[in-house]
């Protein structure tokens, strides 16, 4: 085990969302959403699957939990499914709907584990996609009504609230590149929908805000990587800027500073893209943040020319291509790079300064091969996040601020466009028996957690 040095206040915790865990997509009222539409396309999702059941968690939710504390985590972070809340995206609150996340709560409370709640981690009521989705102004004040339902039901157990889980995969996997629901390749329809999602997360933090009676933490989660040239080539330079632009500047200056990056304007305006603003807009999208959630998997290098040496693409736009890095890589093809989520987080505190940061995500996908009883011995997940918590603890170290570690994720989900082919899970999920089995990275992480509390003094 590798040396750590976090403060007792330091918060370790793990993560699910609601579509990837809860099934249960027709019960106590709740309506489809784009996820559950996108699931049905064919050849959207790998080997046509679909949330339907997935871990069965809206009906174990109980023992879950007992399984959350079992791992000793102070902090579990869930999302709120809107459509079965808000069935459709309007309208009052389903009774039965926000039960579920009632006595979640409370059992979490229970057990001695804080609730960390995401209001939007992807699935939007198909009916406001019928409406326009993202792209359309109004979704972003639907998603603040609907944000209050939650707040208002909640929040007099609830200290945390992130509003978006990684508008970036909402806007960009789900507007332009097609692959995640709703499954639309449309630049102009990408750029709306990053504004009125930062938007929403305004506005909806901004009504939380004025409604609480007790003290909370408002925040939202970013996706967030490094964008390096591959090599010193003024377009591999131009291609980074680019893919930094629109993959963590557009998000964290109008949040932070309250204006848009003008180079990723200029760029925008270039390919004949613009973001929506209107007068007053980035006064809301800049309202006063406690926590920044960051999720983190790899970083990338980029090259602005195509295998061909072009630096125009087919579409008529510069090339940004990711270029494969030479490095061991997850099942998800993903190269593993924890020093750069260390350059990532002194980064963002230089950059972006006096906002706490918590990695809200973090872990890797591998072929995992389970026994007879159900257990996998996986090396390879645990020595990816202990080289990720060490990457963390380097960069507090280089003075950045980072409050807490939540490993991606609780138990293997649905892992969107990947299905259930790729395992996440600390631990495993037997889908034909429903069995959980802790992984050794789950009995490692608990044992992190435990030696940690037992050395920190203060
Ligand atoms: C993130 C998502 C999360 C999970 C991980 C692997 O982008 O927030 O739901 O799919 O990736």
């Amino acid at each position: 085990m590798k040396p750590v040095a976090f403060p007792a206040s330091f918060r370790w915790g793990v993560a699910t969302s609601a579509y990837q865990i809860e099934g249960a997509v027709a019960e106590d009222g709740r309506t489809p959403s784009i996820w559950d539409t996108f699931c049905r396309v064919p050849g959207a999702v790998r080997d046509g699957d679909h949330g339907d059941v997935a871990c069965d968690h809206y009906h174990r939710m109980p023992q879950d939990v007992a399984l959350i504390k079992s791992l000793g985590v102070d902090t579990y972070r869930f999302s709120v499914a809107w459509p079965r809340v808000q069935p459709g995206g309007r309208g009052p609150v389903n009774p039965a709907g926000i039960a579920f996340y009632d006595r979640l709560t409370d059992e979490l409370l229970d057990a001695g584990v804080e609730p960390w709640v995401t209001l939007y981690h992807w699935d939007l009521p198909q009916e406001l996609e019928d409406a326009g989705g993202w792209p359309h102004r109004d979704t972003a004040h639907r998603f603040a009504d609907y944000a209050m339902l939650v707040f208002d039901r909640l929040s007099d157990r609830v200290g945390t609230w992130t509003t978006l889980n990684e508008p970036w995969c909402s806007a960009w996997l789900g507007y332009q590149a097609g692959v995640h629901a709703p499954g639309r390749r449309d630049l102009g329809a990408a750029v709306a929908a990053v504004h009125h999602l930062l938007l929403g997360h305004g506005l909806a933090t901004q009504r939380m805000r004025a409604a609480a009676i007790r003290e909370h933490t408002f925040g939202i989660t970013l996706n967030l990587g490094t964008a390096d040239p591959a090599t010193d080539a003024p377009a591999d330079h131009a291609a980074a800027r680019r893919a930094d632009g629109m993959g963590l500047r557009v998000f964290l200056d109008p949040l932070r500073k309250g204006t848009y990056p003008q180079d990723v304007l200029d760029d925008l305006a270039e390919q004949g893209a613009e973001l929506p603003s209107r007068d007053g807009d980035l006064d809301t999208i800049a309202t006063p943040l406690d926590v920044l959630g960051v999720n983190f998997y790899f970083g990338q290098d980029f090259s602005g020319t195509d295998e061909q040496g072009s630096s125009t693409g087919v579409d008529g736009h510069p090339v940004v291509r990711q270029v494969p890095l030479d490095r061991p890589r997850t099942a998800m093809d993903w190269p593993i790079t924890p020093e750069r989520l260390t350059r990532l987080l002194v980064r963002l505190h230089e950059d972006y300064p006096g906002l706490p940061i918590v990695i809200t995500e973090n872990g890797a996908a591998f072929d995992d091969a389970a026994d007879d009883a159900g257990f996998v011995s996986d090396e390879n997940r645990t020595a990816y996040l202990a080289d990720h918590i060490a990457a963390v603890a380097a960069a507090r170290e280089q003075g950045a601020d980072i409050r807490g570690y939540f490993a991606w994720s609780l138990m293997d989900n649905f892992e969107w466009a990947e299905g259930y082919a790729k395992r996440f899970g600390i631990v495993h999920v037997n889908y034909a028996t429903q069995q959980r089995t802790p992984k050794r990275s789950a009995l490692w992480f608990r044992d992190l957690i435990a030696h940690h509390r037992g050395s920190a003094s203060g």
